[in-house]
């Protein structure tokens, strides 16, 4: 297939696009490379085209001389708490950009896509673990614009022909297996990152927010989806993509994972202390977050293949430890 990617530069789209690629299919990377996105993680079999959604000539441009079969979205900004204070910039990007490629994509007639959904637009969940036909009720701005743009999926299945499928990721995690690819942004917000900060002596403790959650340790937990079942999720939905269908799959191990646990992992693992510190809750943080993803095994067959925290904080110590400055490392 032709597949246009947006954000395929960033953490998530660029481990996706290399098992594109892997599978031979032909790339377009169409990514800004401000927020989190670095032109080092684009896979060399795929073309780049630097340029930002919000740039309504240069997306025609490229859309409309590709001859595309499907378009992956990712780019996105996904700060939740920058959410918060900033929510305009959130529904300006995530929904008022997204909007715009989906009238693009269907000027140029492309009726498929896969749409980088996230747990937070169920907010607070009823029970866990949680299942797709849970309700959505996201409790931040963040969520609000991904639950958006679920809605203008769906809608567009029976309008205008599009098939879709919203992937509802838990919490992106890990790095290339090989070490050659990972997560870097700046400022970096995400826990695996930072509690390996620590261990390499680039932050002095990682905060534990709240230690009196009604869960078997107390702190919070979250499910780790590694970036490489994302990438594999990811290419099984386009490939089994049918038009004028909206899908939607929650993709996680199935696994919960507290705070704590992790951070012993990552001890045993980069063979370092990490200072911990037991802090408040944050506002809005649910004590626990994890998928049931039978859906997607049973529909799409996948499988994810890390469902073991401690292998997914390998992957990620592999590349943090031989890249303590991200890509500017190489
Ligand atoms: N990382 C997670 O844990 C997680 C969890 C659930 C959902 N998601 C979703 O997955 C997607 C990818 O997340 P990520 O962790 O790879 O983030 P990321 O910031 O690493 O990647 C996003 C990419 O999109 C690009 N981008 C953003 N706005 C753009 C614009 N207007 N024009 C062109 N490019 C733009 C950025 O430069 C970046 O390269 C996002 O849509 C996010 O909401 C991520």
């Amino acid at each position: 297939m032709k597949l246009f990617v947006t954000g395929g530069a960033g953490y998530v789209g660029s481990h996706c696009v290399r098992e594109l690629c892997n599978a031979g299919h032909t790339v377009v990377v169409y990514d800004n490379l401000i927020n989190g996105g670095h032109k080092e993680a684009v896979d060399t079999r795929a073309e780049l085209v630097v340029g930002d959604l919000a740039d309504d000539t240069l997306l025609e441009r490229t859309l409309a001389s590709g001859a595309f079969d499907a378009v992956l979205h990712y780019a996105a900004l996904l700060d939740v708490n920058e959410s918060v204070h900033e929510p305009l910039k959130y529904y300006q990007n995530n929904i008022a950009n997204t909007v715009s490629l989906l009238a693009l994509m269907r000027k140029n007639d492309i009726k498929k896509m896969v749409f980088s959904s996230t747990c937070a637009t169920y907010g607070v969940p009823l029970s866990v673990p949680i299942t797709e036909d849970m309700p959505q009720h996201p409790i931040n701005p963040y969520g609000r614009t991904k639950l958006a743009i679920e809605w203008a999926l769906r809608d567009s299945a029976d309008a205008w022909g599009l098939g879709s499928t919203a992937l509802r990721y838990f919490n992106a995690s890990g790095a290339a297996s090989d070490g050659t690819l990972g997560e870097d942004r700046d400022p970096e917000y995400h826990l695996i990152p930072l509690v390996l900060q620590v261990a390499l002596g680039q932050r002095e403790q990682i905060k534990i927010f709240g230690v009196d959650y009604p869960t078997p340790d107390g702190s919070c937990v979250r499910d780790y989806i590694h970036v490489e079942d994302l990438g594999s999720v990811h290419r099984m939905a386009i490939e089994s993509q049918e038009e004028a269908v909206f899908r939607y799959y929650n993709v996680g191990t199935g696994v919960g994972v507290s705070v704590k646990e992790l951070i012993v992992a990552a001890r045993e693992i980069s063979g370092k202390d990490i200072l911990a510190s037991p802090d408040v809750r944050r506002e809005g943080d649910p004590p626990e977050l994890y998928a049931d993803p039978t859906k997607a095994m049973t529909e799409l067959g996948w499988q994810p293949k890390y469902t073991d925290i401690r292998k997914t904080i390998e992957t990620a110590w592999h590349w943090h430890s031989t890249h303590p400055n991200g890509y500017a490392s190489v």
